[in-house]
C-alpha cells in the first residue's frame, strides 16, 4: 500500500546536519567536507557525482514510496534501464524475455545491446499466455515488462509473471512508469523483483525535469548499480532532484485526479462514437480490464489510447487541438496528445508495429489536471475538425 503521510514524511527530513530545514535545500556543492572513509561508500557525501543530500532525500522518499529496501535516482529514465540491463548483464544475467510492448527506446536499447553481444534478448506478448510460456519455456535470466505497456496499455497478469519468474529463478524488472507507485508497487510481488521508472512522467508530474530511478532490494545489486552510476556520471542532479521530490509530494492527488480525468475521456470518447477503437484498462472492453482490476486500486492511470483510422487523419487531429498539447510525453498536469507510431514507437518495423495495434491512426493522450470535460471537448473538436465534420 502506498504510505502517503511515510513519503511526505520522507521527503520533509532534513539534510544531513542541517536537520532545521522543513523543506530540504538544494544542495548545490559538489564537493563535501571530507576527512576519511566511512564504512559505506554507497551513503558516503564527498562529491557530488557519487552522492547527493537532495537527491539522497528523493531516493529515500522514492524508497518508502515502492516499499524498496534502496533507490538510486538517475538523470533520466533511459539512463536507469540502461544502467540496470547493463550491470545484471555484466552480473551474468544476460537472457532476456521481453514483453513486446514496451516503450521503444527500451526496445531499441534492447536491440542494441543484443546487436553488440551484451545479451540476448526475446520478445513475447501480449497475448501474456505467449510470454507466460516463454519465460516457462526459456527460463530466461531476466523478465523485462511495462505495468501499463505502452501504447495500448495491456496490463500483464504480474502475479502470475512474478509467480513464474520465481520458480524459474529470473529476475523480474517491472518498468512502473505509467502506474506509479500509486496504482500498483511491483516489490509487492513475490520473487525477486527490481523497479525501473521515469520520474520524468507522473513522479515529477510537471514536464520539467528529467529523471529516472531504480528500486529494489538486496545490497549486491544497489552496490553495483551505485558503482556504475559513479563510473557513468548519470546521478540525477541536485536541483532536478528537487523538483522530483516537489512532485512526489502531490503524486497521490495527480493519480487520483487522471485517472478519473482519462476515465471520463475515454468513456465519452466511446460514447460520442468519433472514433474507432479506445484502448483504457478501466473501460470493461479492454482485454485486460479485469487483470487491472484485480492489480490497481480502482484507479486505471492517465493515459488512453484511440484509432482515428489513418495517419492523415491522426495529424490532422494533432493540428487541430487548441487545449492539448501534441507532443510526446505524458504524465504531467498538462494534457498532451503523442503521436506514437511516429514518435516512441517509431523504430519497430511494420510488421511489429501492426501486431502491436500502433497503426499509423493510433493517438496517445495523457490527460492532465484541466477539467476532463474540456480536455474531452477539445479532442472531440478536433477530431470532427479533421474529418471535416
Ligand atoms: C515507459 C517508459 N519508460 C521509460 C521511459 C524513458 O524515460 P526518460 O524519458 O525519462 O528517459 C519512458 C519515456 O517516455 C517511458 O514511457
Amino acid at each position: 500500500m502506498y504510505r502517503v503521510t511515510e513519503v511526505l514524511r520522507a521527503l520533509r527530513g532534513g539534510l544531513p546536519g542541517r536537520g532545521r530545514d522543513v523543506v530540504p535545500p538544494v544542495s548545490v556543492s559538489v564537493i563535501y567536507r571530507f576527512t576519511g572513509a566511512a564504512e559505506d561508500p554507497v551513503k558516503e557525501v564527498k562529491y557530488g557525482r557519487e552522492n547527493n543530500p537532495t537527491t539522497m532525500v528523493l531516493e529515500e522518499a522514492l524508497r518508502v514510496a515502492e516499499e524498496a529496501e534502496w533507490c538510486l535516482a538517475f538523470n533520466t529514465g533511459m539512463a536507469a534501464i540502461t544502467t540496470l540491463l547493463g550491470v545484471l548483464a555484466a552480473g551474468g544475467a544476460r537472457r532476456v524475455v521481453a514483453s513486446r510492448l514496451l516503450y521503444g527506446t527500451t526496445r531499441s536499447l534492447l536491440d542494441q545491446m543484443a546487436s553488440m553481444g551484451l545479451l540476448e534478448a526475446l520478445y513475447a506478448g501480449p497475448p501474456w499466455d505467449e510470454l507466460l510460456r516463454a519465460v516457462e519455456d526459456q527460463g530466461p535470466d531476466v523478465v523485462l515488462v511495462e505495468t501499463i505497456g505502452n501504447p495500448t496499455l495491456r496490463v500483464p497478469p504480474l502475479r502470475e509473471l512474478a509467480a513464474t519468474c520465481r520458480e524459474r529463478g529470473c529476475v523480474l524488472v517491472v518498468d512502473n512508469t505509467f502506474a506509479s507507485p500509486y496504482l500498483f508497487q511491483p516489490l509487492m510481488l513475490p520473487g525477486e523483483v527490481v523497479v525501473v521508472e521515469s520520474l520524468t512522467k507522473y513522479i515529477a508530474g510537471h514536464n520539467d525535469v528529467l529523471g529516472g530511478v531504480v528500486c529494489g532490494r538486496g545490497e549486491e545489486l544497489h552496490r553495483r548499480l551505485w558503482d556504475a552510476r559513479r563510473m557513468m556520471g548519470s546521478i540525477l542532479q541536485p536541483l532536478d532532484a528537487y523538483l522530483a521530490a516537489r512532485g512526489l509530494r502531490t503524486l497521490h492527488l495527480r493519480m487520483e485526479a487522471v485517472s478519473r480525468g482519462a476515465s471520463e475521456v475515454a468513456r465519452g470518447l466511446l460514447e460520442k462514437g468519433l472514433v474507432e477503437r479506445v484502448y483504457y484498462p478501466g473501460l470493461p472492453s479492454h482485454p485486460d480490464h479485469e487483470t487491472a482490476r484485480r492489480l490497481f486500486p480502482g484507479l486505471y492511470g492517465g493515459v488512453l489510447s484511440f484509432d482515428v483510422g489513418s495517419g492523415e487523419a491522426a495529424k490532422r487531429v494533432l493540428r487541430e487541438l487548441r487545449l492539448v498539447v501534441p507532443s510526446p510525453s505524458l504524465g504531467g498536469v498538462e494534457s498532451i496528445m503523442a503521436y506514437p507510431y511516429e514518435s516512441s514507437h517509431r523504430g519497430l518495423g511494420e510488421e511489429e508495429k501492426r501486431r502491436l495495434g500502433i497503426t499509423p491512426g493510433l493517438l496517445r493522450l495523457s490527460v492532465g489536471l484541466e477539467e476532463p470535460r474540456d480536455v474531452l471537448e477539445d479532442v472531440a473538436r478536433a477530431i470532427r475538425a479533421a474529418f471535416g465534420a
